[in-house]
């Protein structure tokens, strides 16, 4: 296993190293309305959204955040159009292809959760090449979320320990937070502290429906392709701000 090698940067501001989020998660929403302003096609804003998630993945890496979880994809997206669902199929490819060189050299865990098998095969294939090259790496864990939706995620989790149930490998009064956590595709990540959501839309969507109980809420009118380093800083302070009680008083 490599040590964390990352050297930090000083943060900006305003923010306390001590209170950052330790895992942040983001529903990069708006990539549409943003090309349509610019008068693009809506793909266009897809290929932008994957220029600010790469730079919102070096923020937390120089600012000390160790994980980073993205919707890149959910189980309803196959709704779109066929011709926009063919191109981010296409597009997270040859995302995936062209960065993994820069991955490998920056120490990053890169990882998929959601329903895999449903992707196009050689999207599979580069899915599983880039997170077997980069399974030992520390300075940063970066989670995509691909043809995933929370209720599916937990139905898959019941049936996988009702199968052990079956079989006699579990009693059911042993099912337990601990044991159904390690039946989710998320098994072994820590719950995000703070979900951001851009395009000032006020939902979950699907997304991290179990992991999402304690996590703080962030929503920016910010389009996703707009989303910087300036408006992240801002959800930080933010976040900063908040009590977080957990249930407690
Ligand atoms: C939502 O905007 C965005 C998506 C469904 C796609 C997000 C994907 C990326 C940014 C690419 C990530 C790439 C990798 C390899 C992880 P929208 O289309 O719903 O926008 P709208 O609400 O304005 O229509």
């Amino acid at each position: 296993m490599k040590a964390q090698q990352t050297e930090l940067q000083d943060l900006p501001p305003g923010l306390k190293r001590e209170l950052l989020p330790k895992h942040v998660a983001v529903i990069m929403d708006g990539n549409g309305r943003w090309a349509k302003r610019q008068g693009l096609p809506r793909i266009m804003g897809h290929k932008r959204g994957v220029d600010a998630l790469k730079d919102l993945l070096r923020c937390c890496k120089d600012w000390g955040i160790q994980a980073l979880t993205a919707y890149a994809f959910s189980t309803e997206n196959w709704k779109r159009p066929q011709e926009e669902v063919d191109f981010l199929m296409t597009l997270f490819q040859r995302v995936l292809r062209q960065e993994l060189r820069e991955m490998v050299e920056e120490n990053v865990q890169i990882q998929f959760v959601g329903n895999l098998n449903a992707l196009p095969r050689s999207l599979q294939e580069e899915i599983s090449r880039s997170m077997a090259e980069t399974k030992d790496n520390r300075s940063i864990r970066f989670t995509v979320a691909t043809n995933y939706g929370g209720r599916q995620e937990i139905l898959q989790a019941c049936r996988a320990i009702a199968q052990k149930v079956q079989q006699g490998l579990i009693q059911p009064d042993e099912i337990d937070e601990a044991v159904f956590e390690r039946h989710l595709y998320t098994a072994g990540i820590a719950d995000p502290d703070l979900l951001i959501r851009t395009s000032g839309e006020m939902r979950l969507s699907n997304f991290l429906l179990w992991q999402m109980a304690y996590g703080e809420f962030y929503i920016t009118e910010t389009l996703w392709p707009d989303f910087d380093r300036v408006e992240f800083h801002r959800a930080l302070c933010a976040y900063q701000q908040r009590e977080r009680r957990f249930g407690a008083v």
